[in-house]
């Protein structure tokens, strides 16, 4: 596989979740039995990613440590970075881009949750190309809040707008974006938009222009959730309670993810569950170690 390093963003104000994100940062928030940042964060090592970069508010950056320390506990490498102001998703490739360089760059936003069948072979199909950017589209109810792509009548990507206020169609692009190591150039280049921001959309506009741009479809066997309002919040927390309680197996506890990749071996994952306090997350790990 390629070099692919991930780019968690976990920045910004969080406003719309205010009181909620005053003390804390959104993506520290629980989405029902755990952290929001352990859902984008295993997606990730589904897609086979092993190395982070977590951007994040400066005064966030040491919650975060706590939470995930350098990842080596579970087999990784996770390295911090700070975002002062948010300044835009794609001024994350200008904050990074010396722990970036000559990467592939797997972003994901910190508030977005992906879950169905099918989606680990679907990432996997996306590190293994290297050529362009990959994006997903995702149908929604309400376009004007996404950026929303244009196809043509072969079904092939024509146009790409941020949050249209007369959408040309419902297909929004998720926050799951893979990207060429140039993608650092690309980002150099922007200016920001009316909103004062580095846009993502204007990001996935160049490789467009350019013909690089690869857009998946992800069908309606795969979830796909954010936390950006208390509304979305709830709603992720209930289908994860749902299946969770259906399946009687959790969703995104890396300690089981690593377990399940081999990058932590059995007896690491007892060290890790041994070491955490009474709880329904380590009755079910200590099943899992049996
Ligand atoms: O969720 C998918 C959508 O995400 C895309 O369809 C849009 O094209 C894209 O612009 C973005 O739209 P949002 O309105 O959801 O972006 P928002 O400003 O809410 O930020 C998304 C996440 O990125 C959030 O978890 C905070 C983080 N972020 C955002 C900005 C602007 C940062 O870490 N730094 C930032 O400067």
């Amino acid at each position: 596989m390629a070099k692919w390093k991930g780019l968690i963003l976990a920045g910004g104000t969080g406003s719309r979740l205010h009181p909620l994100t005053q003390t804390v940062n959104k993506h520290l928030l629980p989405v029902y039995d755990k952290p929001m940042i352990f859902y984008p964060l295993t997606t990730l090592m589904f897609a086979g990613v092993r190395d982070f970069v977590l951007l994040t508010t400066p005064s966030a950056i040491s919650t975060f440590q706590v939470l995930l320390g350098d990842g080596s506990k579970w087999g990784l490498t996770i390295e911090y970075r700070a975002q002062e102001h948010p300044g835009g998703i794609a001024e994350g490739f200008r904050l990074a881009r010396a722990d970036l360089e000559g990467w592939q760059v797997a972003l994901i936003l910190g508030d977005n949750i992906f879950y169905g069948s099918g989606l680990g072979a679907i990432l996997r199909d996306s590190v293994s190309t290297t050529t362009g950017a990959t994006v997903f589209s995702y149908e929604v109810a309400n376009p004007s809040a996404f950026g929303i792509l244009t196809f043509d009548a072969d079904g092939n990507p024509i146009a790409i707008e941020e949050k249209p206020a007369n959408p040309t169609s419902r297909s929004a692009v998720t926050g799951l974006y893979f990207y060429t190591p140039d993608v650092l150039d690309i980002a150099a280049g922007l200016s920001p938009s009316a909103r004062g921001e580095l846009e993502i959309t204007d990001v996935n506009r160049a490789y467009l222009q350019q013909g690089r741009l690869k857009v998946a479809p992800l069908g309606r066997g795969i979830a796909w959730l954010d936390g950006g309002t208390s509304e979305d919040l709830f709603e992720a927390s209930q289908f994860v309670k749902v299946i969770e309680e259906r399946t009687g197996l959790k969703i995104s506890c890396p300690e089981e993810v690593a377990l399940r990749l081999k990058l932590i071996d059995k007896t690491q994952f007892a060290g890790l569950v041994n070491g955490m306090p009474p709880s329904l997350y380590k009755q079910y790990l200590t099943r899992l170690a049996h």
